[in-house]
């Protein structure tokens, strides 16, 4: 019997204070962003979590899109209403990413790994993706969606994404309840995005993050629109930028917007 994600069972995993409090679910929709915009034009207070069950037109990062299948995905997406220069959201997605990383190794004890800036990766493949999205007002920020995919308790792939992406479940062998999982979610979100609001960076989360980057002390291809080179990983710095050591022993500072790092033999 396929469990189908409800508001209620949402709500009764939150721990957090405020991230979370408001829960809007769908069984099904196109995608949770484009519906937590629409929210957050309309009033939705900052912390509003938007789920849905299953998603038919869910966004990927660079004009992808991003399969949530019924019944085994989770797809939610948090609108933030921060007071923030618009330079420093694209900081928020590393902050999903750690909190992501976070709940996976507290309730399905297993080790996660991020690839800079954002995949959650369960032994070298994809089970989340953050998609980060700035809406303005005239120049100020008026909300900040994190639009997160975590990959729960798929069986399968479709054959064109199986070499990289994969499930809690297929890395585990163990199904997960989707609610709780998203309560822990939150609980670290606001944790690590209350720290970011006073330190205004990244600071706080620095070496956290680059343990669990798997790109650390690997050979990376930067794949810059500017020109493509390869260098060494060293980790993130307090702006989110991946510093990279070029063969010259020069270190760039890598952003993240238009630029992708790929292993030198492939996906990580
Ligand atoms: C990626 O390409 O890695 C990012 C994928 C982000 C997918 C999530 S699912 C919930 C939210 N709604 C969307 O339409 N996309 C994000």
């Amino acid at each position: 019997m396929i469990n189908v994600l409800e508001q209620k069972e949402i709500i009764s995993f939150i721990q957090s204070k405020w991230v979370g409090r408001d829960v809007v679910c769908f069984e099904e929709t196109g995608s949770t962003n484009v519906e937590a915009k629409v929210l957050a034009e309309q009033g939705a207070v900052q912390g509003t979590l938007v789920v849905a069950d299953s998603q038919s037109g869910g966004k990927g990062r660079r004009g992808r899109s991003w399969h949530s299948p019924k019944g085994s995905a989770i797809a939610m997406s948090l609108i933030l209403k921060p007071e923030l220069e618009t330079d420093k959201a694209s900081m928020l997605t590393l902050i999903q990413a750690i909190a992501v990383a976070k709940a996976l190794e507290e309730i399905c004890r297993c080790k996660p790994q991020i690839k800079w800036p954002n995949d959650v990766l369960i032994n070298e493949k994809k089970v989340c993706g953050i998609l980060t999205e700035m809406n303005l007002n005239k120049t100020e920020i008026a909300s900040i969606i994190i639009g997160c995919g975590v990959n729960v308790n798929q069986e399968s792939f479709p054959e064109d994404i199986s070499h990289i992406a994969t499930s809690l479940k297929l890395e585990t062998g163990q199904m997960f309840n989707r609610a709780e999982l998203i309560g822990c979610i939150c609980k670290y979100f606001e944790k690590y995005f209350e720290e970011f609001m006073v330190a205004k960076d990244l600071s706080g989360i620095v070496a956290e993050y680059n343990n669990y980057l798997i790109s650390k002390g690997r050979s990376v291809k930067v794949l810059d629109p500017q020109g493509e080179f390869q260098g060494e990983a060293l980790g993130i710095n307090a702006q989110g930028e991946l510093l990279v050591k070029e063969k010259n022993g020069g270190i760039v500072e890598v952003y993240a917007g238009e630029v992708s790092v790929r292993g030198i033999y492939g996906y990580v």
